[in-house]
């Protein structure tokens, strides 16, 4: 890279590094397609019935003036349905995360995490002033000969189903390991909320295992399809949250309106039959894959269905193919992965109809080599 004269040129060359390394991002509209790429696995975005509210600003943080009877109600309600201690609300998935790993742990603990790991648990942790270091994804003897390294309070940080891979990390042996030396898990379960357990409970429910976790972080940006996220252990931890976690502290919280949203969708998670269509369509797509999808596939029983693609300018033909014939799906490339494995990423919904499942199945086999 030639030395930059001003910031606006040090952008400038930052950005040209991108497009000559064809990983450039820029904001795509899709309106018109079929969605076989957004993270509403049940379509709660399009249907929930939200009681309408007139008033929605939260006007200040929660330890302002943003709290209300409103969110204590909800957070009861809440940690019932997750079988937790308590419950905290957040502004989102990333504001949970970078707030919950930026003060969990302080200096002479370990933070061990996923190499997979969502990108808001590794700023939270490069905030933390604890040692941290990473494990090969779903690999218990490289996470055992981490937790040997590991000093002081020890914490591993896990996600339920990985966003990048679709794949489910292998928890109840994860547990028996740490249980062996002491540490602690934080369960990210984004993906599976709405997703795994009779009534969309999460992983960790689904498998009654959450008694056995140090804490759980639910969003509602995906399945539920509304906004925001919840933080799910012990009362002390709820209390050294609002007392420590500067996203908590420093940012105005949600308003009533996202907070009749995600009450709406966990009533919907009661009472709707979303979720078994979903694994429905999962069966369906999986089903009418040929052996050669087959040998692409990272396997998933999750609404994640993903094709390896090596290759940016090939993840990316394949993208522009599919978008052609009026299919939504996005190539993932480098450096959100790593080089080599990039991938086409196709999210299956409860709304997905079989003849879109069929049209999208019969694109990737004709566009993928
Ligand atoms: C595993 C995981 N955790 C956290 C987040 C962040 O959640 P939010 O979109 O609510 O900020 C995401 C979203 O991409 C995610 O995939």
């Amino acid at each position: 890279m030639s030395k930059p004269e001003s910031l606006e040129e040090k952008l400038k060359v930052k950005l040209e590094h991108r497009k000559q390394n064809n990983s450039f991002r820029r904001l795509k509209n899709s309106d018109d397609l079929i969605d076989f790429c957004s993270n509403d696995y049940l379509g709660f975005s399009q249907t929930l019935n939200v009681k309408h509210t007139t008033i929605s600003g939260a006007t200040g943080s929660r330890l302002i003036s943003g709290h209300s009877s409103q969110f204590e109600e909800l957070e009861i309600k809440i940690a019932k349905f997750h079988s937790s201690e308590t419950a905290l609300l957040c502004n989102s998935g990333y504001d949970a995360n970078i707030g919950l790993f930026s003060c969990i742990a302080d200096k002479g603990d370990t933070i061990i995490f996923d190499q997979y790991i969502h990108a808001s648990i590794r700023d939270g942790i490069g905030l933390s002033k604890a040692r941290s270091f990473s494990f090969e994804h779903n690999n218990l003897p490289s996470l055992e000969k981490k937790l040997q390294q590991a000093s002081g309070c020890v914490i591993v940080a896990v996600e339920s189903i990985y966003s990048m891979d679709g794949d489910c990390v292998p928890l109840e042996a994860i547990i028996t390991l740490c249980e062996k030396h002491n540490a602690h898990i934080i369960l990210d379960e984004a993906h599976a909320t709405g997703v795994l357990g009779d009534n969309g409970e999460g992983l960790a429910q689904h498998l009654q295992v959450q008694d056995k976790l140090f804490a759980r972080v639910h969003t509602f940006g995906k399945a539920m399809g509304c906004h925001g996220a919840v933080i799910l252990g012990s009362d002390s931890l709820k209390n050294y949250l609002i007392n420590y976690s500067r996203s908590f502290i420093y940012s105005t919280a949600l308003g009533a309106h996202s907070l009749n949203s995600i009450e709406a969708a966990y009533r919907q998670l009661n009472v709707g039959d979303e979720i078994i269509q979903v694994q429905q369509n999962i069966s369906l797509f999986k089903s009418l894959l040929s052996s050669k999808l087959i040998s692409r596939l990272i396997e998933s029983e999750n609404p994640i269905q993903c094709f390896l693609i090596p290759g940016i300018n090939e993840a990316k033909r394949v993208e522009a193919g599919l978008r052609a014939k009026g299919l939504n799906c996005r190539a993932i490339l480098h450096p959100t992965v790593e080089e080599g494995k990039e991938r086409i990423r196709i999210c299956i919904h409860s709304f997905n109809s079989g003849q879109e499942i069929k049209l999208c199945v019969d694109c990737l086999e004709e566009l993928i080599k």
